[in-house]
């Protein structure tokens, strides 16, 4: 590997079992030298299989739920503890609908639902930022990465209001962002990911179709979730020190593509192709 993090600490939210990207992350900032906490929320700490990850990578985990300041400022203050200084990198990966758990249309939502899975999905990125930012707990030129998907900014019906979740997810970036950039040197980035194979990606309605149609769409295929934390590990090198604000799509071309030669076969007549 190539030591881009040799000597970084961080904050990793998110791994539930071995097929979470924050797991892959976690595997890949441990393999580039880095030391971080691992947090998750209270129940999936119990029942996921968080502990086999940090016996592997060495790292401790304490759990937070995302949505709870007092939980993130306990995780944050135990963090610095157990690093011994300030924090380099942050990932958010955290994402859940009560309304798509609960299988409610998007068009006929139970507010209540929406409420929770927008604070869950969207605003623990401010809170989260929020916390570490009042704390000063970030290090110059430390990064911070949320990760989101296209149906911010386009249509895919089943993805329901987790599309709104996104956008909201994604605006918040650019707008700690700026806060956070000019005060404390610290970048805000969201990654946009294919659609992949995980207990969050199993939960959307229809997720086989999304990976088969996006793999066909994409000149280099879908992104997998190894790829993912990949790229996000160059976020947290110093190879990337003035990349902020931005959402990045990380899922083999297709947020760039009309239609490719292998979709378009689908709708051609026979004699035509
Ligand atoms: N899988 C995909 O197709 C795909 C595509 C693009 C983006 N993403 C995004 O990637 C991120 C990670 O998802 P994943 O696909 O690895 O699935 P995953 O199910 O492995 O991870 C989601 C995580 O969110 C955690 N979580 C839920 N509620 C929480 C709370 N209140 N506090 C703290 N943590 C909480 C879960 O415990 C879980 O670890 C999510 O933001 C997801 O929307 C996924």
């Amino acid at each position: 590997m190539y030591n881009l993090l040799k000597g970084k600490k961080g904050i990793i939210f998110g791994a539930l079992d071995e097929n979470s990207i924050a797991w892959k992350v976690a595997e890949r900032a441990h393999e580039e030298g880095a030391t971080f906490v691992l947090t998750n929320a209270q129940v999936a700490s119990r029942f996921g299989t968080i502990d086999e990850l940090a016996a592997k990578t060495g790292s401790q985990v304490i759990p937070a739920d995302a949505t709870s300041v007092e939980d993130i400022q306990n995780l944050v203050d135990k963090s610095m503890e157990i690093l011994g200084g300030k924090i380099d990198f942050v990932l958010h990966s955290i994402g859940m609908s009560v309304n798509v758990r609960k299988g409610n249309h998007y068009t006929t939502q139970n507010y209540e639902y929406t409420k929770i899975g927008w604070d869950v999905s969207a605003v623990s990125f401010h809170k989260v930022m929020g916390v570490l930012y009042k704390s000063n707990a970030m290090n110059e030129w430390g990064s911070i990465v949320a990760l989101t998907y296209m149906a911010a900014q386009r249509v895919f019906p089943d993805y329901n209001d987790m599309a709104d979740n996104k956008a909201y997810l994604e605006s918040i970036a650019r707008s700690f962002g700026y806060f956070f950039g000019r005060d404390h040197k610290v970048r805000v980035n969201t990654i946009s990911q294919s659609p992949t194979l995980t207990t969050a990606g199993k939960g959307v309605k229809g997720i086989d179709g999304f990976l088969n149609y996006a793999e066909k769409m994409s000149p280099l295929g879908n992104a997998t979730a190894l790829e993912c934390a990949d790229y996000t590990i160059s976020l947290f090198s110093d190879l990337t020190k003035k990349v902020t604000l931005q959402n990045l799509f990380h899922d083999g071309g297709f947020s760039n593509m009309g239609i490719s030669q292998e979709v378009m076969s689908l709708f051609m007549d026979k004699e035509e192709e």
